[in-house]
């Protein structure tokens, strides 16, 4: 299983184990200092935001446009490298990938 490196709302950093083939929001709902996925991954509710670690960014397919207008239009912490985890798959190539947990909003 790939591992991602997840950084927490604290800024403490943790090893976490994630399934290749699912999204990377299915691996942080079920961490204790995870994200809420409020709508499930219906890409409507940007509780799954995250920042993707610059170095992380160009292996991974762009955003769509409604993953963009949405954290556009409902992330106050919306940033350059900000993705909804719930439209990133994990992959084995994802391995290491480093992501950090968006402030609550
Ligand atoms: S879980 Fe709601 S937008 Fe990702």
């Amino acid at each position: 299983m790939p591992l991602l490196k997840v950084v927490d709302r604290d800024g403490k950093e943790h090893d976490v184990e994630a399934k290749a083939g699912l999204k990377v929001m299915e691996t942080l709902r079920e961490l204790d200092y995870g994200i809420a996925a409020i709508c499930g991954g219906m890409c409507s509710c940007a509780t799954c935001h995250i920042y993707v670690d610059p170095a992380w960014v160009p292996k991974l397919p762009p955003a769509m446009s409604d993953e963009r207008e949405l954290l556009a239009e409902l992330s106050y912490h919306n940033g350059e490298t900000s993705r909804l985890s719930c439209q990133v798959e994990m992959t084995n190539d994802l391995a290491g990938m480093r992501v950090t947990i968006a402030p609550d909003e």
